[in-house]
């Protein structure tokens, strides 16, 4: 593919993290409801995720519904949940087909039952897939997840089966719902907005983050492959100096 020569295969970032944000508003500036616009991102998600598994992205997280999304009106939730089980019924041949496997970050007790059975039957059934792991992020927040990490490490500290001194960043990372992935490289937002909006917050902190105003709806393969091909011109520091690097 042209655009891919743009990519170097050596530099992919084995963990993408994408805030899918702008639905609604690309929904209303076309003079259609809000789900429309959920409705056309689904369609960015499915080019999106292909295009990952093609180029050898290991993980990729997508902020599918905030803890805070509840808030919102609910038929857009009860719209948004339906469209999630749509899309599971729908790529699930797909997943097995391209040995995807998928996996969820968040408080997914709160999703409704039948959507939550659809989810759970996924997962059982791409548990194996050792291609692309679709992380998608589910009734997440950042915030909550550091707060169920803090009480499980409290829990085992008050019953001695922890001692304060082993408590280090290694072991909070491990009480995540991240624990088994590693940290995002490239966190990507779409829809113009500059914030993490209770995204990672713990494991972003040295992800290369990229903004950009194309709204969800239309951010497609190409656009993805733009996000790597920047990712791959920043440089990594972590601290150091550019020379230090440089030096090895
Ligand atoms: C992101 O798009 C999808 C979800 C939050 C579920 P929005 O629905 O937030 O779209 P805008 O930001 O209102 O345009
Ligand atoms: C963040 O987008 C959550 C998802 C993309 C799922 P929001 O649209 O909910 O974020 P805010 O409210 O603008 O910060
Ligand atoms: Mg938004």
């Amino acid at each position: 593919m042209v655009e891919q020569k743009l990519i170097d295969p050596a530099l992919i970032p084995a963990h993408v993290a994408i805030i899918m944000d702008g639905n609604g508003r690309w929904a209303q500036q076309k003079k259609r409801p809000r789900l429309y616009g959920h409705k056309v991102g689904v369609e960015s998600v499915q080019e999106v995720v292909e295009c990952a598994g093609e180029l050898g992205v290991k993980v990729l997280t997508l902020y599918a519904f905030s803890s805070e999304n509840w808030k919102r009106p609910g038929v857009e939730v009860n719209g948004l949940m339906g469209l999630l089980k749509s899309y599971l019924l729908s790529e699930i041949s797909k997943m097995l087909k391209n040995r995807i496997r998928l996996v969820t970050i968040g408080d997914t007790e709160k999703l409704p039952q039948d959507v939550r059975e659809v989810l759970e039957k996924t997962i059982a059934e791409t548990a194996d897939n050792d291609g692309l792991t679709l992380n998608l992020a589910l009734s997440y927040g950042g915030r909550l997840e550091i707060v169920r990490a803090v009480r499980e490490i409290a829990a085992e500290v008050l019953a001695d089966d922890l001692s304060l001194d082993e408590i280090n960043e290694s072991l909070i990372s491990n009480h995540l719902f991240t624990a088994a992935l590693p940290e995002p490289d490239l966190l990507i937002r779409t829809g113009g907005e500059a914030r993490l909006s209770n995204f990672l917050l713990w494991q972003a902190s040295y992800a290369e983050i990229y903004f950009t105003d194309t709204m969800w709806p239309e951010f497609r393969r190409q656009s993805f492959l733009q996000a790597i091909a920047e990712y791959q011109r920043r440089e990594r520091r972590f601290g150091r100096t550019s020379a230090q690097l440089g030096s090895g």
